[in-house]
């Protein structure tokens, strides 16, 4: 059977009677203390994969910084974490804005995206002194020309699409021709002569973002070769996008291999001096954490059935890419005696499905069920589908156990109703 314990957060083991164990807290004591379902980080494993990222990136190009795309996982302890590691952040929208100060970042270690920028989101940036603003479009730069007082200068990137198509699904595809992101070189580089007359912007570099769960490595650098093309400039933010494994199957290149060919690329073709920026969000959480469910029911048929209490409100990775995961019962991950099942959740879709086709062992109503790496995108995507109250995030370190986002309650579902 493969080894299922190599997908959870690294550092996890298995106890003695076979128990799960994650950030040395055991995972049927973390159901019973924070109930189910819970998302569990292993802290030490994300602190690692944050300072690997930035002592790898800075070996490699002096002039360089990590910044971890929020969007990933957006609650304020997790950007809290990172920053308290040394990275900028990336925050698509007010919201990410809000809770990355929350976190206590520098704001000039911010970068700022988005390809629909309303009004008051410029105005946060500009007002709070967000370092850079990624600019996506025209409308960008007339927002900002607006926003940016007199005597101030707004520093920004233009975005690039580089036309590179990876190989992931489509819904998470950037850099291609036709892309909704960005603009196409030759918009690219009207845009900039405009910004580079502008009294109120700072043409600052260019950015580029080719996609997500990107498990190749030459993309990266294709997109490195695309953007340069447009000239030289102080700064050039590479974006995020290395895959995470998420199965068995998955072969998902280490940072070092990953940087070995942007640097690579960006030695070949950046200016020596130039600033470079990184934004990893997949690759830095997804691992770190796991979901605990528990198994509501078992149904048998053509097809086994295992239902928990979760599902597409705290997973929408199945449904929206097809992302497929693994799973294992909480203690008996090692029996051979395996069925292979359909591991479903609550909600009334038939698309509710969190693994397709899994060999679990003995699966029983009440047996806890472990879903390794879920930590990017899950919390982001949370819903109320169904009522769903949208799950706690516990931090697990050294065998104990904090809460650090709490269990939505059924009157959070009613808190924003008027009376
Ligand atoms: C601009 C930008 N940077 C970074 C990321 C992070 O990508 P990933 O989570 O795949 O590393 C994204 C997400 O798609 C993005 O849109």
């Amino acid at each position: 059977m493969p080894d299922l314990l190599s997908l959870f957060p690294p550092g996890s083991e298995l106890a003695e009677d076979g128990g799960l164990v994650v950030g040395g807290c055991r995972a049927d004591e973390l159901a019973a203390e924070f109930g189910t379902p819970v998302l569990v980080v292993a802290e030490a494993a994300l602190r690692a994969r944050a300072r690997e990222y930035v002592d790898e990136l800075t070996a490699r190009w002096a002039n360089s910084r990590v910044v971890f795309a929020s969007k990933a996982f957006p609650c304020t302890a997790v950007q809290r974490l990172v920053v308290e590691e040394g990275l900028g952040l990336d925050v698509a929208g007010g919201g990410e804005i809000v809770t990355a100060l929350k976190a206590g970042v520098d704001p000039a270690k911010v970068v700022l995206h988005g390809n629909a920028k309303s009004d008051e989101e410029v105005g946060l940036a500009v007002e709070h002194g967000i370092g850079l603003v990624a600019v996506d479009n025209a409308d960008d730069v007339d927002r900002l020309e607006a926003a940016v007082p007199a005597g101030r200068r707004q520093p920004v990137l233009v975005r690039v699409i580089p036309g590179v198509t990876a190989d992931t699904h489509s819904h998470v595809l950037t850099g291609h021709e036709g892309s909704k992101f960005g603009l196409a070189p030759a918009a690219a580089a009207e845009l900039i002569t405009r910004i580079e007359a502008s009294p109120r912007l700072d043409m600052r570099g260019l950015h580029v973002h080719v996609g997500s769960q990107i498990l190749d490595v030459e993309p990266f650098a294709e997109a490195v070769a695309a953007v340069a093309a447009l000239g030289e400039f102080p700064t050039y933010d590479l974006g995020g996008g290395l895959g995470a494994r998420y199965t068995w199957a998955d072969q998902a290149p280490p940072v070092p291999d990953y940087l070995d060919a942007l640097i690579g690329a960006a030695r070949a073709h950046l200016p020596a001096a130039a600033e470079l920026i990184i934004e990893p969000g997949r690759s830095m959480v997804a691992a770190a954490a796991t979901t605990v469910y528990r198994v509501t029911t078992v149904k048998r048929g053509a097809h086994t059935f295992v239902a928990v209490d979760g599902g597409m409100g705290d997973n929408l990775e199945v449904a929206l890419y097809g992302q497929r995961f693994e799973a294992g019962i909480v203690g008996r991950f090692d029996e051979p005696d395996q069925e292979r099942v359909i591991v479903v959740g609550r909600h009334c879709e038939s698309g509710d499905v969190l693994v397709d086709g899994v060999p679990l062992a003995r699966p029983t109503v009440g047996d806890l069920l472990a879903v390794p790496a879920t930590g990017a995108y899950c919390y982001t995507m949370g819903n109320n589908y169904n009522g769903n109250r949208r799950i706690p995030v516990v931090f697990a370190r050294d065998g104990n156990a904090r809460l650090v986002v709490r269990r939505e309650t059924y009157a959070d579902l009613m808190s924003r109703d008027v009376p």
